[in-house]
């Protein structure tokens, strides 16, 4: 079996199959997606196909519905649950890995990852990962296929539970995929956040800038702006980042927000407002037609009005990988200038994609 696995949020299977098969013949690589609605996977097949090359031509980084980009190994149905070990071993000693080669005498793994697609269906299978990661373990190490510790910048096997009797093997090469299980980032809601909006924007900064892009971009004292900020937990994410923050909206922000004194609240509208001097960051979370916000968070990269911003695009409607394609299309060509763009659907988001633009090269 040649092709990718990746994870995505249930429900949002079509917009994945979608974006792979345009991405996918785009960069000139022939294939198809398999799927079942609300599983929270889809597989990429590209038969005969390289699936290393397609690989590297869909960086995860780049992709908007997938949580996770793996490379199929195999397949394995009908499992005897008495030993799925045995098949599992016979199956990699015959597959090729993803990432750099091992070095002679190296096993060729560096970490395993147990998993199981986020769906209803695949919930319960939770207990048996754990306990199925802890017996094949070292088997795999006896077998001279995975590393005698862990060592994250190896390649890593993910074997993906679909039933007590069905698992997909696939690896992933640490340079180009999520670094979390499942590719969800763990983060716990604060007991001070202001709403459960605040791990968005967390989430955001966490997963879709690297280490240097972060303590570069994101300073102590540095001005931004928050549009549709109520009740304030973007806002709130903000602060404790260290920033001054002009929040705009008609809503009230909760109290210990205010208290802080490094906040400005004004109640005007997101749309028309704009800052009277350049912030180094915009984010915005108002819920209006994805079009009409992509249009306006250009206006403001288009005027200089922010040189950083983090925006959601809410995609309520039923064509969600073509509107998300207009939108990014509509900002980058209304903005006006070069810049860094990131657009995902995070574990946080619902009906909706978050996107970060930076200028280029920053
Ligand atoms: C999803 S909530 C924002 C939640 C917020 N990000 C948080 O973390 O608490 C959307 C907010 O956008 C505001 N909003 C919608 N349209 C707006 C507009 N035209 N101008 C300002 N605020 C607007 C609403 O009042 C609402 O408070």
């Amino acid at each position: 079996m040649s092709g990718l696995l990746c994870y995505c949020r249930a429900g949002f299977e079509p917009e994945l199959a979608a974006e792979l098969g345009e991405r996918a013949a785009a960069a000139g690589h022939a294939g198809y997606a398999v799927t079942d609605r609300d599983s929270g996977y889809v597989r990429f097949l590209v038969p005969g196909g390289d699936a290393h090359a397609l690989s590297r031509a869909l960086p995860w980084r780049d992709l908007v519905f997938a949580r996770q980009k793996l490379q199929l190994l195999a397949d394995l149905p009908a499992l005897d649950p008495k030993d799925r070990i045995a098949p599992i071993i016979a199956a990699l000693q015959s597959a090729s890995v993803a990432g750099p080669p091992a070095a002679a005498g190296q096993a060729p793994y560096g970490t395993l990852l147990v998993e199981h697609p986020d769906s209803d269906a695949a919930g319960p299978l939770s207990g048996l990962a754990r306990a199925f990661g802890n017996a094949l373990r070292p088997a795999l190490r006896k077998a001279g296929l995975l590393a005698a510790s862990d060592d994250p910048r190896r390649p890593r096997l993910h074997v993906c539970l679909l039933a007590g009797d069905h698992l997909l093997l696939a690896c992933s090469d640490s340079r180009d995929s999520s670094p979390w299980p499942n590719g969800v980032p763990r983060l716990r809601l604060h007991r001070d956040a202001p709403s459960r909006s605040a791990l968005k924007l967390e989430e955001a900064f966490m997963s879709m800038l690297d280490d240097a892009e972060r303590a570069r971009l994101l300073k102590p004292g540095m001005h931004a702006a928050d549009l549709g900020a109520a009740p304030g937990g973007w806002t709130w994410v903000l602060l404790r980042e260290g920033l001054q923050v002009m929040a705009i909206d008609n809503g009230p922000l909760r109290e210990h927000v205010m208290d802080t004194g490094r906040v400005t609240h004004l109640r005007e509208d997101g749309f028309r407002w704009q800052p009277p001097r350049p912030l180094d960051w915009m984010v915005c979370d108002m819920v209006e037609q994805p079009r009409r916000v992509a249009s306006r968070m250009a206006t403001w990269f288009r005027e200089g009005w922010c040189r950083q911003a983090v925006f959601n695009l809410k995609l309520p409607m039923k064509k969600r990988w073509l509107e998300t394609t207009l939108c990014l299309d509509l900002f980058a060509r209304e903005a006006g200038r070069p810049l860094t763009v990131r657009a995902r659907q995070l574990y946080h988001d619902r009906e909706e994609i978050t996107v970060i633009a930076m200028p280029s090269g920053s």
